[in-house]
């Protein structure tokens, strides 16, 4: 399927899904604007000025006129509302809730913060908000951040010709992304501080005056203030709790710069759908057992560390493979002992540890299992 409509394939009275951000042209009557229609980038900007519309939110709209189809370069489609769809992000469990929440900051552009436990879907949530809204993604890992400047440049010292040292100034990705929101104000930017609580909060500093109302950044290579446009969003991650090494604690009135929004792992139920999606291999029945046993590790109250869901994940990725595949039920136990165990502190056959602890747990509910239906595959 072609990445962008043709202008025949648009059809007067056509239904189609659309998500419209504020017009940037400001004399022109349509207050919205989209760039795609079902997901597909729209062959000429699609406008509406219904006030129904939410920026950002999907919602399905009825085309009502195309104006200029024979030129490439000019022209709109003209759209009426029909109604609001809820938040649709593939392949990613949201709970209701928080999408709901998420649709309110979004919509009114406010940053976010994620809080949740590690691999609960923070980063990939991030990353499908973006695909299904149409925005550039830009992933910034905070963990590397050393001192302030790492956020916007990396300095890189090469010889000149004669042999003396130059310095480079290298942009970051974060830096490139707010250039190009500031140059092209029909592009949204989605910016994801990610790991934001793994640099030193000094260096987070830098970046106080870009998430309040004074949306501004200091350019150490121009050496002046460069501003954040509105088509910018930042949404950062965070894990927190004590059980983090390498975490530093986020000041009172950074967080106040954000709405932090709570997640949680997905429901087994919802874990149990999303695994076969990815791993058709497996029996619906294994991977319910495995899914069952990480569910149970999660709720262990004595376990400090959650149990991510790259752990069930991997887990199935050792058991549909050729070398394992004939003989699940068996290497059940070995699996979990690196996939699950190895993620606690300790070893699986020290008691006194955490790992040591979570293998009673996985081998009391294999036990259950075992007395309450036979072979699980
Ligand atoms: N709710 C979810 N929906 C879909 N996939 C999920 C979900 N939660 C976790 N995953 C899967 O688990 C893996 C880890 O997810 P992700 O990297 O988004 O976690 P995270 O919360 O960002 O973790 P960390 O705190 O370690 O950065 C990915 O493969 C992702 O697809
Ligand atoms: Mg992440």
């Amino acid at each position: 399927m072609p990445a962008k409509w043709k202008t025949e394939d648009i059809k007067i009275g056509a239904t189609m899904e659309a998500t419209f951000w504020a017009n940037p042209v400001k004399e022109s009557s349509f207050r919205y604007r989209a760039t795609h229609l079902d997901g597909k980038r729209a062959p000429k900007v699609v406008l509406c000025d219904d006030p129904r519309v939410r920026p950002g939110v999907p919602c399905m709209v009825k085309v009502k006129d195309i104006r200029k189809p024979q030129r490439d370069d000019r022209g709109a489609i003209e759209v009426e509302f029909v109604q609001a769809l809820e938040f649709k992000l593939e392949g990613v469990y949201l709970d209701p809730i928080v999408s709901k929440k998420l649709q309110v900051l979004l919509e009114s552009g406010l940053n976010i913060l994620l809080d949740g436990p590690q691999g609960c879907g923070k980063t990939v949530l991030a990353q499908s908000i973006a695909e299904s809204l149409g925005m550039e993604f830009v992933l910034f890992n905070c963990g590397a951040v050393v001192e302030a400047t790492d956020f916007l440049a990396t300095i890189q010292v090469r010889a000149s010709e004669t042999g003396q040292p130059i310095t480079d100034f290298i942009k970051t990705e974060f830096l490139i992304a707010l250039e190009e929101a500031a140059e092209h104000p029909g592009r949204r930017h989605l910016v994801f501080l990610d790991e934001f609580n793994r640099c030193q909060e000094s260096a987070r500093n830098v970046l106080m005056p870009a998430l309040d109302a004074t949306r501004r950044l200091y350019h150490p290579i121009e050496n002046r203030f460069i501003p954040i446009t509105d088509n910018v969003q930042f949404i950062a991650a965070v894990n927190r709790g004590s059980e983090f090494s390498g975490t530093f604690g986020i000041d009172a009135a950074q967080l106040d710069r954000f709405a932090p929004v709570q997640m949680d792992y997905l429901p087994p139920d919802d874990e149990v759908k999303l695994l076969p999606a990815r791993h058709p291999e497996l029996s619906k029945n294994m991977v319910k057992l495995i899914v069952d046993i990480g569910d149970r590790l999660r709720h262990t109250p004595e376990r400090g560390t959650g149990l991510s869901v790259r752990a069930t994940e991997e887990a199935c990725i050792y058991l549909k493979h050729p070398l394992m595949e004939s003989n699940q039920t068996q290497l059940l136990p070995e699996v979990l002992k690196s996939s699950f165990c190895g993620r606690f502190t300790g070893r699986w056959d020290d008691v006194s540890s955490d790992a040591g602890a979570a293998w009673s747990v996985i081998q009391k509910v294999l036990r259950e299992k075992k007395r309450g239906g036979g072979s699980e595959q």
